[in-house]
């Protein structure tokens, strides 16, 4: 308590002894009273009830409607008019308590790419699994290119893995080592007109380049399968005549991070929470991350009925889905002081797959931010004290935490499952459908207000409330921030953001 108590400003004491003394001095008018009383997990949680969540999440899919006029589908996709009614619907919702938070927006430029059309040919064949690249650039002229397939040696890293015959052909390059972005970029530099990356997994590839750079190439994945054959054919010294196809833009469009932070409490010890505002282009959004995004929401229009002794900041990401774009802008703005008050941040995205699992992100005090372990522990904990079971899955940056945890700051959460298959295992731990994805609809269009379960997204919505109220009254126990320093084990994460990167 005593090292709690050292740690907090003037200001704050002052209005923490106004809580524990609320006969203090009524006829000061400088003194901070407050009526309200300390925030509790139990008091916060009553509040979290599934018919309020589900009139949310079909609030949300009115608003993904305005998405329609541009995408022909209702959509929350950075840019459309879904996102920007996402976002009015969370500044207006919290406008409401303006009294309560510090609410701002920071507006920042994202990179978005659409692919209209697309088409390879690998001599007298188109792989099946061709896949072109997210954020890949358009074939020359938004045309048809022809050339030679040239298999590229190694893994397509090194300026010396392209031989003098790349110029003018299409590159057949291995996955791995470095990423879809930098062999795009090696293959453009080598002259080549178009690059395929063949996996070296089973199954096909679909992936993205991440940043755009000038010397991309119009990129596709094929997978390891669909290669043998061309792979054979190169090393028996065959001219394989093809062409590529790509029709597509990558551009900037400004987009809007909203930030939320309760004005009470230590303005220096803050525990911070996020979700992302918006989905994909292919639909809605409304599990992903409309779950964690009206969760986030819920729970800050009940937080202003009780007072904090450690400052709460709720974030609306967004450009998650163009490669975790929100919550990198936002990391990457913050001073080192600013850094160290974030105590630890909590990502939540997708908590309500209707096959879901109960997952919480597996972080690790010996490979993550200190602290990363103390908060895994605190989800685990809640599932077990409810009778509920759970499963670690890996901390690898596919959501918004990366940023922070590369950046010293302790980090988890919870989700319950995108595109990955539920086990017969799991089928005995939590219900549902084994072999299916835990979220069938996941990126896709029937997204919608049918694709939630609603005693999964009751429950987490609870965990989510326990969360924030924990840290709300205490970090006792909780490690101390000491560094900003790079500490996660990042450099070989396959993801940043939902799509592969490597
Ligand atoms: C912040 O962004 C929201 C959503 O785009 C908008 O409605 C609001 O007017 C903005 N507020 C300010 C102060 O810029
Ligand atoms: C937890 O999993 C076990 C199987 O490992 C199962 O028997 C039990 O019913 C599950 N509990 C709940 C609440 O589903
Ligand atoms: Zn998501």
């Amino acid at each position: 308590m005593k090292s709690f108590l050292s740690l907090i400003s003037l200001s704050t004491l002052a209005a923490s002894s106004a809580i524990q003394h609320p006969l203090h001095d009524v006829s000061d008018p400088q003194a901070p009273i407050s009526t309200k009383a300390l925030v509790s997990s139990r008091a916060l949680q009553d509040h979290i009830t599934a018919e309020n969540l589900l009139k949310r999440a079909k609030h949300l899919y009115e608003i993904a409607k305005l998405g329609t006029e541009q995408y022909g589908h209702p959509t929350r996709v950075i840019g459309s008019g879904g996102h920007i009614g996402t976002l009015e619907y969370i500044y207006e919702t919290l406008s409401e308590f303006s009294d309560y938070y510090y609410i701002s927006n920071q507006t920042f430029s994202a990179v978005v790419g659409d692919v209209f059309e697309s088409r390879l040919n690998l001599g007298d064949k188109s792989p099946a699994s061709a896949r072109p690249m997210s954020l890949t650039p358009p074939t020359k002229n938004r045309d048809v290119v022809y050339g030679p397939l040239v298999l590229v040696a190694n893994q397509g890293c090194d300026a010396s893995d392209y031989p003098s015959s790349t110029s003018g052909s299409i590159a057949l390059i291995l996955r791995g080592v470095c990423s879809f972005g930098a062999k795009s970029e090696a293959a453009g530099k080598a002259g080549a007109i178009a690059a395929v990356v063949y996996n070296n997994w089973p199954g096909s590839l679909s992936g993205t380049l991440e940043k755009p750079s000038k010397y991309h190439v119009a990129t596709f994945g094929i997978s390891n399968e669909d290669a043998q054959p061309y792979l054979k054919d190169l090393k028996d010294g065959k001219t394989i005549h093809s062409s590529a196809y790509i029709d597509s833009v990558v551009e900037d469009v400004a987009t809007v991070n909203i930030v939320a932070q309760t004005k009470g409490g230590d303005q220096d010890n803050c525990v911070m929470l996020g979700g992302h505002s918006d989905s994909v282009g292919e639909g809605p959004g409304i599990n992903d991350d409309g779950t964690g995004t009206l969760t986030l929401l819920e729970i800050a229009s009940h937080l202003v009925n009780y007072d904090v002794q450690n400052c709460v900041r709720f974030a609306w990401w967004a450009g998650e889905e163009e490669g975790l774009l929100g919550s990198d802008y936002y990391v990457s703005q913050l001073s080192e002081e600013e850094n160290l008050k974030i105590r630890l941040f909590m990502d939540y995205d997708m908590l309500a797959s209707p096959n879901y699992a109960y997952q919480v992100y597996d972080a690790r005090n010996a490979i993550n931010p200190v602290g990363s372990q103390e908060l895994r522990d605190l989800y685990t904990d809640f599932y077990t004290s409810h009778g509920l079971n759970y499963t670690y899955i890996p901390f690898d940056g596919r959501s918004d935490y990366d940023a922070f945890i590369k950046n010293g700051i302790p980090g988890g959460g919870i989700a319950t499952g995108a595109e990955g298959i539920k086990t017969p295992k799991e089928v005995e731990m939590f219900g549902g459908v084994a072999g299916d994805w835990y979220d069938p609809c996941y990126h896709q269009l029937c997204d919608d207000v049918s694709n939630v379960a609603l005693d999964a997204w009751e429950v987490n919505a609870k965990l989510v409330s326990h969360s924030v109220a924990a840290y709300a009254i205490s970090f006792d126990g909780f490690p101390k921030r000491t560094s900003i320093k790079n500490n996660a084990v990042g450099e070989d994460y396959l993801y940043h953001g939902p799509k592969l990167i490597v």
